[in-house]
């Protein structure tokens, strides 16, 4: 039955060559579609141009200044194609990775499918991600490529991208930057390594032959944080995960054919790759994509790109919502937002609140809410209502059932299933064809984190199952943090946080955040008492800045003398969070040292 629905999907696609083994499932690895042959790239583009579909927008691209772009599926096959032979002749093999740390320029969306073209592995690195993070990534994957652009735009402001990728390479397998020039301002090549992305187009050939993929070929390799320091490289297939993001967008989104479509996210995300890129143009939907804050040049510009665009299905996220009811709800109604169908939202659970503001006023109480349960390890949707759910069958704050053939349960500590109505944790119980196929260089790692604790794969998250079977997503189960709907590690933030000279410990407590979900304060123990405690604490954020990127922000730093930690030596976190929030805690026998407790308060206070 399993393997029967996903060849039946596969089919959907055009492979190369068939397979002879739909999965080989020798877990917790899965291999599917074993033998066949397929091309992300011939099947976003080849496959429209070959239709007819030439003349059909592919992306309607906007910035902050209002500059625009409307390139067609023909238009994006060129310029695919003729970066695709622009990166062979610059060196790029099948198997190599090429590292992209991109604004969300049409060139971002080219450069991913110029890779898939010729079998180069993309590793996306989200754009505000700091040098340091950026040369983690590189490291990891001992990229020789990277490509970048010279600025990106945020809030009327050019961020040197450039800048931090000179920082970035430096010392590392980085051989060839290739960088795309989007301002006229003069900027310095480094010799024999940097190459302007206009140069290679226009000395390459129209045409580059799509690779013939192998279906468990890698498609990318995107980073995502967990519970240590380290963050993970998320490695997935290209025929497998292909033929899974082509049918849950199907599924939860219905026949995008004849739509404009607009997801908000970025390419540095998982969102970005499986739901602005891979499943939208592989349906040959025409995308929007915006370049910019929901609040600059001024806080109705998500809903003039709507009526301007008339997008009529509009993915976003809780905390995008949560802004935009803060700041335009207002306004909002002197647009006309008539053309939107269908809604979504993505990254965390959505409030019922924020589900009814969203339903009512952006999308007049006609427009289903679709909420899509999902993480960057599962490559697209597993939990969403399908477009065929009546409105009426919804439930806010429910990414209400499994999509087809998922088997999701919840289960106790010792893998039991727990009864309907009680808090567990989510596992999934069969493979599919979008599951990882593990963390890039570090097998181990993969099983430990996801398959060791129950035998099931282990996402990460609380749930419960209703009476009715309808899911409720409670939180991350782990010692992570979903700020603003991305996902990053207390550890990843206390590690960079220690790397300041003075700080001797550093403990991250999450606080609710009306806006962002989640944020954190972060509690340091100094090595020396500071003569300038503000001043400190600039520092110390800058630090967070330099290693993490700019969402590693805290909210607040205190200063004390030592952590709350139990007698085996963990920082208890929780007890942070709670003091914060002012509850009132429990037993704390079983800490170290009780009195730290009392000092904490007094600082927070
Ligand atoms: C984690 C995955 C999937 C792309 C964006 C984030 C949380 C995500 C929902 C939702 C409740 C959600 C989970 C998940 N999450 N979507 N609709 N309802 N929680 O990808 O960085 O891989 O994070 O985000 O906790 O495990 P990610």
């Amino acid at each position: 039955m399993l393997e029967k629905f996903w060849e039946q999907e596969a089919k959907k696609l055009k492979w190369f060559k068939g397979w002879n083994k739909v999965l080989d499932w020798n877990k917790p690895y899965a291999k599917w579609f074993v033998g066949g042959k397929i091309n992300a790239s011939y099947q976003c583009l080849d496959v429209h141009v070959e239709n007819g579909l030439e003349n059909k927008i592919a992306i309607y691209w906007e910035n902050e200044l209002g500059e625009k772009k409307e390139i067609s599926y023909k238009k994006l096959y060129d310029d695919v194609n003729k970066f695709a032979s622009g990166l062979k002749k610059l060196g790029v093999k099948k198997g190599d990775v090429v590292i992209l740390y991109m604004p969300m320029i049409p060139q971002a969306v080219i450069s991913m499918l110029a890779c898939a073209r010729i079998g180069a592995i993309h590793s996306v690195v989200f754009s505000a991600f700091s040098y340091k993070s950026l040369k983690d990534r590189i490291n990891d994957t001992k990229a020789k490529f990277l490509i970048t652009a010279d600025y990106a735009l945020r809030r009327g402001k050019n961020i040197d991208l450039k800048f931090v990728v000179d920082l970035a390479v430096h010392n590392t397998t980085v051989e060839k930057v290739v960088l795309v020039k989007r301002t006229d301002k003069g900027i310095t090549l480094n010799e024999g390594i940097d190459v302007l992305y206009q140069d290679l187009i226009d000395n390459a050939q129209d045409f580059c032959e799509p690779e013939k993929l192998d279906s468990n070929h890698p498609l990318f390799v995107l980073y995502t944080s967990g519970t240590t320091g380290k963050p993970k490289g998320i490695v997935h297939s290209t025929g497998g995960y292909l033929t899974y993001v082509n049918s849950t967008f199907k599924q939860a989104f219905g026949d995008l054919k004849n739509e404009i479509y607009w997801c908000t996210g970025d390419i540095g995300w998982i969102t970005g790759h499986s739901y602005i890129v891979y499943a939208p143009l592989m349906q040959g939907t025409s995308i929007v994509i915006y370049e910019g804050t929901p609040d600059y040049p001024d806080t109705s510009i998500w809903w003039k790109i709507i009526q301007d665009y008339k997008v009529s299905v509009f993915y976003t996220s809780p905390t995008a919502i949560r802004m935009l009811r803060k700041i335009s709800s207002d306004t909002i109604k002197d647009f006309d937002l008539s053309s939107l169908k269908v809604l979504g939202s993505v990254g965390e659970v959505i409030n019922p609140d924020v589900w009814e503001w969203f339903f009512e006023h952006v999308g007049n109480k006609k427009c289903p809410i679709i909420d899509t349960w999902w993480q960057t390890e599962t490559g697209g949707f597993m939990l969403a209502p399908k477009i065929s759910y009546k409105i009426s069958e919804l439930k806010p704050g429910s990414a209400t059932y499994p999509l087809d053939q998922i088997d999701a349960d919840i289960v106790d500590e010792n893998g039991k299933s727990v009864a309907l109505g009680e808090k567990g944790f989510l596992v999934i119980k069969k493979p599919w064809p979008g599951l990882t196929q593990g963390i890039w260089g570090d097998k181990k790692r993969y099983e430990e984190i996801y398959w060791s604790r129950f035998k099931n794969y282990y996402p990460g998250d609380y749930a419960i199952k209703d009476t009715q079977g309808y899911f409720w997503l409670l939180g991350r189960s782990d010692e992570t943090l979903n700020i603003s709907g991305h996902r990053i590690g207390t550890s990843e933030i206390e590690n960079a946080a220690i790397l300041n000279s003075n700080v001797a410990e550093a403990a991250v407590a999450a606080i609710p955040d009306k806006i962002r979900g989640q944020n954190f304060c972060l509690f340091v123990v100094l090595n020396n008492k500071s003569e300038d405690e503000e001043l400190l604490k600039k520092e110390i954020i800058q630090t967070l800045k330099t290693e993490i990127g700019s969402l590693a922000k805290p909210a607040k730093i205190y200063f004390v003398e030592s952590l709350p930690k139990t007698r085996s030596g963990k920082i208890m976190r929780r007890l942070l969070s709670a003091l914060l929030r002012k509850e009132t805690i429990g037993d704390v026998s079983t800490l170290q040292d009780a009195n730290s407790v009392e000092k904490i308060k007094l600082v927070i206070r």
